[in-house]
C-alpha cells in the first residue's frame, strides 16, 4: 500500500504514526456506544454496516484511487462490498439514469454532480450520509426521495460482490467508478485497516 501510495499516486491522506508523518490513516472500530441513526456518528469508526460509497465524495475533486490495506479482519462479518457503477446503470430505468445525469444538488455551496459519463464510461460520487449533512437543508429530502431507486439497487446483494481481506491483502479501488463498501462485525472487534486515498495526476493549479 505505501507502495502505491509513494510511487504511482501521491495519497493526499495522512496521519501520524509513532510520531511519524505517514500516507495513510486508520480507520477501525473505536467501540464508540453510538446510535445507529445518529447523523453526527462516523460509521466508518463504528463496527454498523457501511452501505456501498464512493470516498471523498462532497470534496471538489474526490479522490481517484482508495486503497484499504487489512492490518486484522474481524472474527464475524466485515466483508468489504465492492459494485462498478457501469454495472449498476443498465439495472435502472433509463430516464432514471438521465434524471442522474442532470441533476444538480447544491453541497457544500457547490454544485454536486452525481453521475457523469466520461469517454463513454460513467462516474460516480456517493456518499449519501456526507450529502445530507453537507447540502442545502431544504434539499435534503428531496435528495432522499429522489437518490431512493439507486441505494436500493445498491443495496441489493445480488448487485455487488463480497470479499473478506485477510491480514496484509489490500484493495485497490478505482473510486471513481468503483463503490465500496462493508458489513457490519463483532462488538469489540480488532478489525484494522489502512487507508490511503490518492489523485492520479496530482493537481497541477
Ligand atoms: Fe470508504
Amino acid at each position: 500500500m505505501v507502495m502505491v501510495s509513494e510511487r504511482v499516486a501521491a495519497s493526499f491522506t495522512s496521519s501520524k504514526q509513532e510520531g511519524r508523518l505517514v500516507c495513510y490513516d486508520l480507520v477501525r472500530d473505536r467501540g464508540m456506544a453510538v446510535v445507529p441513526s445518529d447523523p453526527s456518528v462516523i460509521v466508518s469508526t463504528t463496527n454498523y454496516v457501511f452501505p456501498l460509497h464512493t470516498d471523498s465524495c462532497c470534496l471538489e475533486k474526490p479522490a481517484d484511487v482508495v486503497v484499504l490495506y487489512c492490518v486484522t479482519n474481524a472474527s464475524e462479518g466485515g466483508e468489504s462490498l465492492l459494485a462498478n457503477v457501469n454495472d449498476i446503470i443498465p439495472l435502472l430505468p433509463e430516464d432514471y439514469v438521465d434524471f442522474l445525469l442532470n441533476r444538480r444538488y447544491d453541497i457544500n455551496m457547490r454544485p454536486f454532480v452525481l453521475l457523469e459519463k466520461v469517454e463513454g464510461t460513467y462516474h460516480i460520487r456517493l456518499q449519501l450520509g456526507d450529502m445530507l449533512a453537507f447540502c442545502r437543508p431544504d434539499e435534503k429530502e428531496q435528495m432522499q426521495e429522489e437518490l431512493k431507486m439507486l441505494i436500493d439497487v445498491l443495496a441489493d446483494p445480488a448487485n455487488f460482490i463480497t470479499v473478506k481481506l485477510k491480514p496484509d491483502e489490500c484493495l485497490i479501488v478505482n473510486n471513481r467508478t468503483c463503490l465500496h463498501g462493508r458489513y457490519s462485525f463483532e462488538d469489540g472487534s480488532k478489525r484494522e485497516f489502512l487507508r490511503s486515498r490518492s489523485y492520479l495526476i496530482p493537481d497541477i493549479n
